[in-house]
């Protein structure tokens, strides 16, 4: 197809396809956009989002051919190995399948992150993908977007602006019920009796719209027993405020686990779990509880991502489990929608089966600030332990070397 016509096409279909996003349409539409709002009947570019379930790297013969256009591939940070793996995944997947790409890193800068937006939208980017810093500050750079009627995939980490399409993530409330389940189950809290357990948590970024999911997700999962007196947080530090780590930073978890355990549990008082929402606050609670924690107990300190360096951890004994997103299932997901937004296709869940991987289509959980759901494909998190560690190796994303510790592939 000649890529004048393929460029009228997919202007019309983005117009369509918008009209059911985030903000319910009128507000992402802009003022000037094409007065046909039908999707064309036919594309040159196939239906068929072609990845397979198990092999999550986009084979580039499979791949569509060129369905063309530039794909702007927005990441917070590298200095969490995630995202260094997220953006990897997406740049390989989109490029075999014939986009463009433009991939930044925004230094969890949430003034970088509008610019390099800006900065893409100036360079013709036919689609964004963003793992927002901050859901709450991309307004100046997505109304940019909505003027030039651009679709946004909220990747990962909802944006709470209208202007943003759809949303791609793990079930994030998931995660958290995970890791509260696995600590109720360590502890068997359900047979505890008249004994009570000591727990500390550590909570995400309070920028970070999934940080509270997680969250409530783990305290749901224990609050029985901390109202039944089986669980008792010795801190009194519950509230998400009084336990959140702005910028998921180690150092900060580190900090805090540092003066709990020296104002609490200095005199000998048994902590036996310490709920973390991530990895890299795990790794600074770990390290705290292997430096200053007097008691000889092993601590059940839960995660999330499988950062190689809490893996290794988990072997070692000292971080008992993490909640593990294959964020290259999560990519060859985010490029089929996107292939599906760009032909103009309705975005429901008759996807799904193309995506060949198990997902949900949610449009409840997720709001912007303006109170309108934001459709949803929800991928599902999986807990990983000592036990479990070869399912990891079973995805082809790590190795295990000689020594028993896993190493990441990309
Ligand atoms: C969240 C993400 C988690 C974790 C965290 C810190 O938004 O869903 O997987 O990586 O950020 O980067």
């Amino acid at each position: 197809m000649k890529r004048k016509l393929l460029g009228a096409l997919l202007s019309t279909a983005m117009v369509a396809s918008l009209a059911v996003g985030c903000g319910g349409g009128n507000d992402a539409a802009p003022a000037d956009a094409p007065a046909e709002t039908e999707a064309p009947a036919e594309t040159e570019t196939p239906a068929e989002a072609e990845t397979p379930a198990e092999d999550a790297t986009a084979d580039a013969d499979d791949a569509a051919p060129a369905a063309g256009g530039k794909i702007g591939i927005s990441m917070p940070t590298q200095s969490l190995e995630r995202w260094n793996r997220d953006g990897a995944y997406l740049d390989e997947q989109f490029k075999a399948a014939g986009f463009e790409t433009i991939l930044t890193y925004s230094d969890d800068k949430t003034e970088q992150q509008v610019n390099d937006i800006q900065n893409m939208l100036a360079d013709g980017v036919d689609m964004l993908v963003i793992a927002a810093i901050d859901g709450n500050a991309l307004n100046t750079a997505l109304e940019g977007a909505a003027e030039q009627n651009i679709p946004v995939i909220s990747y990962d980490r909802l944006i709470l602006n209208d202007a943003a399409s759809y949303y791609v993530s793990f079930d994030n409330y998931t995660v958290g019920k995970l890791q509260g389940e696995y600590i109720v189950k360590a502890l068997d809290l359900e047979n505890a009796g008249d004994k009570t357990y000591n727990i500390e948590i550590t909570a995400g970024d309070p920028a970070d719209n999934n940080a509270t999911y997680f969250y409530q997700g783990a305290i749901d999962a224990i609050q029985p027993y901390l109202d039944n007196g089986a669980l008792n947080i010795v801190s009194g530090q519950k509230d998400f405020d009084a336990v959140a780590t702005p910028g998921w930073k180690t150092d900060t978890a580190l900090g805090r686990a540092q003066n709990v355990l020296s104002s609490y549990y200095a005199d000998g008082t048994q902590l036996d779990a310490w709920l973390c929402s991530n990895d890299s606050t795990a790794l600074g609670v770990t390290q705290a509880v292997t430096s200053d924690y007097a008691g000889s107990n092993t601590v059940v300190i839960t995660g999330q991502d499988g950062d190689e360096a809490n893996l290794k951890n988990i072997v070692d004994g000292t971080q008992t489990m993490t909640v593990y997103k294959n964020v290259s299932n999560e990519s060859v997901v985010t490029l089929a929608l996107a292939k599906a937004i760009l032909a103009g296709e309705s975005i429901d869940e008759s996807l799904i089966p193309s995506f060949g991987i198990e997902c949900a289509f949610d449009t409840e959980s997720y709001e912007t600030s303006a109170g309108n759901k934001c459709p949803s494909f929800l991928l599902v998190p999986n807990v990983i332990t000592k036990d479990n560690l070869q399912d990891l190796v079973d995805t082809g994303l790590y190795t295990m070397g000689d020594d028993g510790y896993l190493s990441a592939t990309n």
